[in-house]
């Protein structure tokens, strides 16, 4: 198999700016990655700097750059500034977008077997609270989305379609750019999930023609924990009623009338954590130097060696389907609990994390998983880390 265009210099100078890389073999990126060194120190000094010369008065100094965060994002997603909403998590992204869609009863919301907890308490919640109802696609006996399935699903009444590119707890992924095709075509509100995506692959808005992406800062993009961010397009951010508001993100016109603001930020509330924005922008920065397509390829190549190298242990079993696959590597040890793999694995300084069944619940029902391991591959990691991880699973089996 030939090695990326990441080269190996490129891989030892990318580990020497992250600290973490010397402690840990971490294969816990879907969780949360190790973030490069420059975005701590950016979090750290700019909390320092509030410290000694005040909240509002540290925020004045550096407008220029917490604006310029999203301006990186925009560049992250070919989206426009005003366009990005940045928010706490990929959960409060995803929610603000989904509750502010004005369901009515009898409206559908398309889905796939992918879709994370957070969603699918959202559809149970709009259910009940307003009557709309839930149509899930499952994927074929191959793990892929049918496409023709999606087409055949739509109705007149269909509202939304909402799916997650990269779920939770398994390696298969979702074509989002075809799906997009649809969904232009029948002129539905569309509402991607890219919370594994985001740092990992490429994502282009445009391409995938969606009028709504939420994504969290601190697993593929490295960047602190606490951090997310929401892309509305321009065209349809005022058809959109924001569930909360504060004086930032509407002008109170009388005691009784106010106006939202017109961009993506009528998404925000005035108040957040100024350090962690910079350090997402810091975190987006990085990966734009590097380039997100030649991520994307060492993330696959490392991947797919993991999977290779899982495939030749008798006695591991792994759970990935689909005709494309990503970072995330999921898989069992028969007869040993995921929980007590992980902690195994922990004893020898390698970081995994184990999936559970309500993470993906639909899709992990369907195929009868209760837990999994999951390795998720970022690139910096080494070939050799993928070897000492295969090592001791191997010696875990026997
Ligand atoms: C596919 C997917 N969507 C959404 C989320 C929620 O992200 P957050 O924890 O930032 O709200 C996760 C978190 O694991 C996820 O894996």
């Amino acid at each position: 198999m030939a090695n990326t265009i990441v080269s190996e210099q490129d891989i030892q100078k990318f580990r020497a700016e992250t600290a973490g890389t010397a402690q840990k073999i971490h294969f816990n990126n879907a969780g949360s990655s190790l973030p490069p060194d420059v975005v701590v120190d950016t979090v750290i000094n700019y909390l320092k700097e509030e410290a000694v010369s005040g909240g509002y008065e540290t925020e004045f100094k550096y407008k220029d750059e917490l604006e310029n965060t999203y301006g990186l994002i925009a560049r992250l997603i070919n989206a426009k500034p005003n366009e990005i909403a940045i928010v706490e998590n990929a959960s409060t992204a995803w929610s603000s977008a989904f509750y502010a869609i004005d369901f009515k009863a009898g409206d559908e919301v398309i889905t796939s077997e992918m879709e994370y907890v957070t969603n699918l308490i959202a559809f149970a919640n709009a259910e009940k609270r307003s009557g709309i109802s839930i149509k899930v696609i499952p994927n074929d006996p191959q793990g892929n989305f049918p496409l023709t399935d999606l087409e055949k699903a739509i109705t007149p009444q269909t509202k939304l379609i909402a799916v997650t590119q990269i779920p939770s707890t398994a390696g298969g992924m979702i074509p989002i750019v075809e799906i997009g095709k649809i969904a232009r075509k029948h002129n539905i509100l569309y509402l991607v999930d890219a919370c594994q995506s985001a740092g990992q692959l490429p994502l282009d808005v445009a391409e995938i023609g969606c009028d709504m992406l939420s994504v969290t800062g601190r697993k593929y993009l490295r960047a602190p924990r606490g951090t997310g961010f929401l892309y509305v397009r321009k065209e349809i951010q005022s058809q959109l009623r924001p569930i909360f508001m504060d004086g930032y993100t509407a002008d109170l016109l009388n005691q009784h009338e106010f106006k939202i603001r017109d961009d993506a930020r009528r998404f925000e509330l005035y108040e957040n954590n100024r350090a962690l924005v910079l350090g997402l922008g810091k975190a987006v920065e990085y990966a734009l130097n590097i380039g997100v397509d030649k991520i994307w390829e060492r993330i696959q190549f490392l991947a797919n060696l993991l999977r290779q190298q899982l495939k030749a242990i008798e006695g591991i079993t792994i759970h990935d389907f689909g005709a494309e696959q990503c970072g995330i590597v999921t898989f069992s040890v028969n007869g040993v609990d995921s929980t007590l793999v992980k902690s195994k694995l922990a004893e020898k300084n390698i970081n995994v994390s184990v999936g559970k069944t309500a993470s993906t619940l639909i899709y992990m029902d369907k195929n009868h998983l209760s837990s999994i391991v999951r390795a998720s591959v970022h690139y910096y990691n080494t070939e050799e880390e993928v070897w000492v991880l295969c090592r001791e699973l191997g010696a875990l089996v026997k």
